[in-house]
């Protein structure tokens, strides 16, 4: 099926290309985003392809309507950038890749752990300037530490295996009690409780209205003093100006760990090295040495990449033979069916 591919980098096309070799779509590349102004490039493309940062509003979507397209293949898990009630009322199919590979995603969380616990970004950059005093390196065991899980579908069961291996304690928070996590000996509390007896808070949700600044300046209050805060899930889970006032003080909120901010649009997945950033909330958050930040690069393995192309370049196959697989199809949510 024709297929205009949005925001494309080269690793997005190897992966692409090799598993096209047994789907044979005819696959255009546009390193640009999709947003109102570059939805006219897909005319006449039935399937167009996109990524977390491409903007499905409304207006987006009645020009590639408009185009003939009738289907959206998310290259990704999450599909908060869609509106799908446009969706619907222009009778667009939205299909997306739901599990691609969640160790990729919880094991960069566990990454960024490490890195702010033990103090990586520092002793990296000391030792390369042949500075080997130790001296505010100190760090803490994760072994007999309380690791609050946010949102324990797929991503935060993987990461309550990773951490049960580490020797921690798992409290986790979620609308529904996950029994795979309820096996690993994890604690169900409320949000409150969740923030008050955890050592890490690490965020697994999906981003919706409900989510939206999950975490802000009241339910930071309520966070264990010291604590750390890791982000994989969606920027605006969390109100980056109440963390940054946080992290100046280290009472409540003593590290951040975040691969996702919540107007990482304007910024991520372009190198802007030799531009003056505009964003001066991101630029404050880089200044804090408790800080790390990595630019949505949580999914970026090979295993990912192989699992999304495939499971992108299927979705657009079964589409066009009418057999979609009901796990990969997004709809609004007056549409979708119950959690049992
Ligand atoms: P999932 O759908 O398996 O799990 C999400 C969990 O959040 C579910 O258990 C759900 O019940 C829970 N949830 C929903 N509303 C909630 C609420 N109001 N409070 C607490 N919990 C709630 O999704 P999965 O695959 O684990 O992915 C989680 C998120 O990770 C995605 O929505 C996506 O935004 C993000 N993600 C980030 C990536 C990256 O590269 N940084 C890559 C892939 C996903």
């Amino acid at each position: 099926m024709k297929t205009a591919v949005f925001s494309t980098r080269e690793y997005d096309r190897q992966f692409l290309d090799e598993a096209n070799r047994k789907f044979k779509h005819e696959l255009i590349y546009h390193a640009e985003s999709l947003h109102r102004a570059t939805a006219t490039v897909a005319a006449g493309c039935p399937a167009v392809c996109a990524f977390v940062d491409d903007q499905l509003d409304g207006p987006t979507l009645a020009a590639l309507a408009t185009g003939g397209t009738r289907l959206i293949a998310l290259r990704s898990a999450g599909f908060n950038n869609v509106d799908l009630a446009s969706a619907e009322k222009l009778k667009m199919t939205v299909m997306r890749v739901p599990a691609y590979s969640p160790e990729a995603v919880a094991e960069h969380a566990v990454a960024l752990m490490l890195a702010l616990n033990r103090n990586i970004h520092h002793a990296y950059n000391r030792v390369r300037e042949g500075n080997f005093d130790l001296s505010g390196l100190v760090g803490f065991n994760l072994a007999g530490k309380t690791v609050g899980i946010v949102g324990t579908g797929k991503i935060g069961t993987a990461l309550a295996h990773i951490m049960k291996g580490f020797g921690c304690r798992l409290v986790g928070y979620d609308t529904y009690n996950n029994p795979a996590c309820l096996a690993l000996d994890m604690k169900y509390v409320d949000l409150p409780s969740l923030l008050a007896e955890s050592d890490i808070v690490s965020l697994h949700c999906a981003l919706t209205p409900e989510t939206a600044h999950l975490i802000n300046c009241k339910t930071i209050a309520l966070m264990k003093r010291g604590s750390m805060l890791i982000n994989t899930a969606r920027g605006a889970l969390i109100d980056t100006l109440a963390a940054i006032d946080a992290l100046k003080t280290r009472d409540h909120l003593s590290y951040l760990g975040i691969d996702v901010y919540e107007e990482e649009g304007a910024l991520f997945f372009t190198d802007r090295s030799s531009t003056i950033i505009q964003d001066d909330v991101f630029e404050r958050l880089t200044t804090l040495p408790n800080v790390v930040i990595t630019g949505h690069q949580a999914f970026l393995t090979r295993e990912a990449l192989t699992h999304i192309a495939e499971t992108t370049l299927g979705n657009i196959s079964d589409f066009q033979l009418g057999q979609q697989k009901s796990d990969n199809l997004v709809t609004a949510p007056a549409s979708r069916p119950t959690k049992s």
